[in-house]
């Protein structure tokens, strides 16, 4: 997590780094900070609290440069307060860095190396500043002094850094590994982004940095260096992203917003992946999966809740056994593999730390794999044998919505496509996304139904069997993730064995009810909870509806495809839910959007 941009070029240096700070606020949001330099005199500004709260500080300082460095930060090592806000520099006063990861060894430098240097942080990144500001003193130039420092890193440590040397601050000196920071170039300067979204007012022209790579960045060049600081040259790449996406536009908040494009999301998503009626994947991918004997789904949150939904697909579809696993637990508690799996790695992000680890694992033991992400170009994307793109274009808000459509759409197409390819399987998505709309459409009764039962609910469950009890552990996650009532998504049938005993008076509970052989069974359970007071809801097909029903959704003749439109009004309801309580929807406590540390 962290976000982190620099600048340097012929143009004014910090309303550029202000708004990339503001577009990387997604990736933490609790101190942020700007050092520039122009070269006669120097600011470094840190505030705790979100972007705006340090805008109002630069805002009545006169700071002028055509080059700086700036970060927001999501605390890993130390609270959030002024000191532990980045960018730190060296006690000379010499350097100055960002830095997004985590330095696993930095106690153990410390005290190797800096027991007599004063700290003024908590941080691990302060460590890595005063190790480089230490060699430069021993007669190291800044490159080695920076080379010399990562050497120091243990190979577990992960980082983007940003270093700027106060002699010359037109040059910035930029070293990535695990955690993900791009540059971006040109005519008028050259940029350091950990995404491309926060400068792509500036460009769309970048380059990739890959794992041990270093580059000296300055306005008129970029010079790139292996790890063993042999310079090397890489081409760089044009990101087909309109910058307006990235905006909110008219919408009150992201959340709101990517909610609404799921219907377009879907559309874009048939438009590339299917010719002629039939869905389109790469034969090699085609043929590694047909190959495996048993599929491994590895993903986190709600990638994690779309694999779920994605098992059934390639079971009922090709006919592979396919697990779903949560990456964080299956990095350090590998089930025993069948003779040939294939490992599906889902993320909207690309960077998820603790996929990234399963994906290290699995491709040391020489197996293929395939990511699906939204962010192509992503270290997930980069590092497997194939990629797929999920096209929903930017997803800002930390809550993952139309992310999780686009993924369930995507491994649909991709089952569908192993499968030979089922003739109707476009049209069926065509209608889905008529139907998204629909159920989009329809989002007052979801307030009305949020601000009446929702807001002062200290608790809240999701029932449902098969894919809708699957569906319901995304259902609770949203809504407690933004507005931090406490949820539980729960197979109906499993309630009375125990957790129906947190039933009280007023508990909302919804059941989700999709499927024609289990709906009687659901809506027992439903009534069972209500019989010890429960407020309960419905969310159910139009073909399964009963009079008084809450919320009908269409039906969808594809039971595989009913999550794509369940999901909605869930994802409604923790929406406003949040904004009843006057929550900043997009920027969740604790939390961020793409969670780079394990
Ligand atoms: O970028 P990823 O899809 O890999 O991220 C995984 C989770 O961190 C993410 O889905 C998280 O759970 C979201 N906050 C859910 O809304």
């Amino acid at each position: 997590m962290c976000g982190i941009v620099g600048y340097t070029g012929i143009n004014q240096a910090l309303p550029i780094l202000m708004d990339g700070l503001e577009k990387l606020e997604y990736r933490g949001y609790d101190s942020a900070g700007v050092y520039m330099n122009d070269g006669v005199e120097e600011d470094l500004v840190r505030e705790v609290g979100r972007v705006k709260d340090l805008e109002a500080v630069v805002d009545k300082m006169e700071i002028k440069g055509t080059a700086g460095i700036a970060h927001t930060r999501w605390a890993t090592h130390g609270k959030p307060t002024v000191n532990n806000a980045h960018p730190h520099k060296s006690n000379d006063g010499r350097y100055y860095l960002v830095h997004n990861g985590v330095i696993e060894n930095f106690k153990e430098l410390r005290e190797e190396y800096l027991s007599d240097i004063e700290m003024h942080s908590d941080t691990d990144t302060e460590v890595a500043v005063q190790l480089i500001g230490k060699f430069a003193q021993e007669g190291f130039s800044t490159f080695d002094a920076l080379r010399l420092m990562l050497s120091k890193l243990d190979e577990n440590s992960a980082y983007g850094f940003l270093l700027v040397d106060s002699k010359e601050p037109d040059m910035m000196y930029v070293a990535k590994s695990k955690s993900p920071l791009l540059i971006g170039l040109s005519e008028d300067g050259n940029v350091v982004a950990s995404d491309a979204t926060a400068v792509l007012n500036v460009t769309n022209t970048f380059l990739e940095l890959h794992d041990g790579d270093i580059a000296v960045v300055e306005k008129d060049k970029v010079t790139l260096f292996d790890k063993d600081g042999k310079q090397f040259e890489r081409e760089p790449f044009i990101l087909d992203i309109d910058p307006s996406q990235a905006e909110k536009g008219t919408y009150p908040f992201y959340m709101l917003k990517e909610i609404d494009e799921q219907a377009i999301v879907t559309r874009n998503l048939i438009e590339h992946y299917f010719i002629d009626g039939m869905p389109q994947i790469d034969q090699p991918i085609v043929d590694a999966i047909k190959y495996a004997d048993r599929l491994y789904i590895v993903a986190a949150g709600t990638s994690y809740h779309a694999g779920l939904q994605g098992r059934r697909m390639f079971e009922e579809l090709v006919g592979i056994p396919t697990e779903v696993h949560i990456s964080s637990e299956f990095a350090y508690d590998m089930p025993l593999l069948s003779k040939k799996p294939f490992f599906i790695f889902l993320s909207q992000s690309g960077e998820t730390a603790d996929s990234r680890e399963v994906l290290e694992r699995v491709n040391k033991l020489g197996y293929k794999s395939l990511t699906i992400a939204n962010v192509m170009n992503s270290t997930l994307t980069r590092e497997a044998t194939f990629s797929l793109p999920l096209l929903a274009g930017p997803e800002v808000s930390v809550a993952s919505t139309k992310a999780f459509t686009s993924q369930i759409v995507v491994e649909m197409i991709l089952a569908s496509a192993i499968a030979g390819g089922q003739t109707e399987l476009q049209d069926q998505l065509s209608k889905l996304a008529v139907d998204m709309q629909v159920v989009i459409d329809a989002k007052d009764k979801l307030k009305e139904i949020a601000d009446k039962y929702l807001l002062n609910a200290k608790n809240a469950f999701y029932i449902g069997r098969g894919a809708d009890a699957d569906l319901t552990v995304e259902a609770a996650l949203k809504l407690k993730e933004i507005s931090y009532v406490q949820a539980e998504g729960f197979a109906a049938g499993e309630l009375k064995h125990g957790t129906i005993s947190l039933i009280e008076d007023g508990t909302p509970v919804f059941a989700i009810i999709t499927n024609k052989s289990t709906a009687g069974l659901t809506r027992s359970n439903l009534m069972e909870t209500e019989a010890r007071g429960a407020k309960a809801f419905t969310i159910v097909t139009s073909d399964l509806a009963k009079s008084g029903d809450d919320i009908v959704i269409p039906a969808v003749e594809n039971p595989l495809l009913s999550p794509l439109l369940a999901v909605i009004p869930t994802q409604l309801l923790a929406y406003y839910t949040s904004l009843g309580k006057g929550f900043d929807v997009d920027h969740p406590r604790n939390l961020a959007k793409s969670v780079t540390v394990q």
